[in-house]
């Protein structure tokens, strides 16, 4: 019997044609595993799964409750439709002139079915965005265990509104069966892979693992295995989590989201609890581990106090250490 079979039985938006796809482009091993963790988080979030069920139910409303009887659920849902650009400059030293003021856009966390207003607001922010290229970070919808065709529809309209490469991960809730879909719309799929960007004389290298989170199926050394080819080396992953591995393969920046920031955080942007094992520091926004400069962005969010609501993070690269796009003198 074929060893994927077990694995789409059950989800009919699997058809053969995303089979025979999924098989021509990644390892019988590779898919083996994925498909398995898939189907280990699909019986984990099924009704079937009590404590697991009642756990997270008991957990959203303990929030949403609280926040009902302070007055702030609906000033914590606005802010969460209210989707902003921040825009973040990165000094890596030795920048070759050539990439020096290059801007990469990132989409995080769309959870499509959340929100269509909330991506609706993300689709007029990109008709005003110029970038050099786009990478999506991951969860672009919220089932994974849904068919693919409204989370394609969207990023198809996404698509529409840029004008460069683009390059996408995987996140915790992504079935890899979407792969096929988003690889046809022109988004190069990276999972556990890696590509050289040539710009002018220079390169740019810019690796994507798959999730770190929960499915645990990122491998770093894989992604970056031709790293040392280019002058500037890019990681994405849907979580922060690999920091610290990313940095000892010798990775210059790092983006991610998956933490939403914390969702609900204290004055002062602490986050309360961040579904990531990092440091609090990395929850959100800008941040430096050893020789790695990361950004986490804290994604589109159906609830959110005091963190602001942010989808997408321009980074733009520089070797200037100030706020300006300068080669330091
Ligand atoms: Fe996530």
């Amino acid at each position: 019997m074929d060893p994927i079979q077990t694995f789409v039985d059950g989800r009919s938006f699997i058809t053969e044609d995303i089979q025979r796809e999924l098989k021509a482009r990644f390892s019988e091993v590779d898919l083996f595993k994925r498909l398995s963790r898939e189907e280990k988080f699909i019986q984990r979030s099924s009704r079937k799964s009590k404590f697991y069920s009642r756990k997270n139910f008991f957990k959203r409303r303990l929030i949403e409750n609280q926040l009902k009887l302070a007055g702030l659920y609906s000033r914590a849902a606005k802010n969460a439709r209210d989707v902003r650009i921040t825009n973040n400059i990165v000094s890596l030293r030795n920048l070759p002139e050539a990439i020096e003021n290059f801007k990469i856009l990132q989409i995080s966390d769309l959870h499509i079915e959340l929100s269509y207003a909330a991506c609706d607001r993300v689709i007029d922010i990109l008709e005003t965005v110029e970038c050099d290229i786009c990478v999506m970070t991951g969860d672009y919808g919220v089932e994974i265990n849904k068919a693919l065709d409204e989370t394609l529809r969207i990023l198809s309209v996404i698509l529409s509104c840029l004008n460069v490469p683009v390059f996408g991960v995987l996140g915790n809730h992504d079935t890899i069966a979407l792969v096929p879909g988003m690889e046809r719309l022109g988004i190069t799929m990276l999972l556990n892979e890696g590509i050289v960007l040539k710009q002018d004389n220079h390169s740019l290298f810019i690796a994507g693992v798959d999730d770190a989170s929960h499915f645990q199926l990122h491998d770093i050394e894989k992604a970056t295995s031709f790293s040392n080819k280019a002058d500037v080396s890019l990681i994405l992953s849907h979580s922060p989590d690999i920091y610290e591995v990313a940095e000892r393969a010798g990775c210059q920046l790092m983006l991610s989201g998956h933490t939403h920031g914390g969702q609900i955080c204290l004055a002062g942007r602490i986050p309360i609890v961040l579904d990531s094992l990092v440091p609090r520091k990395m929850g959100s926004g800008s941040w430096r581990h050893g020789r790695l400069i990361g950004y986490t962005t804290t994604g589109r969010r159906d609830v959110s106090y005091a963190c602001t609501s942010e989808l997408s993070a321009r980074n733009r690269y520089s070797s200037a250490s100030a706020c300006k796009c300068r080669t330091p003198g």
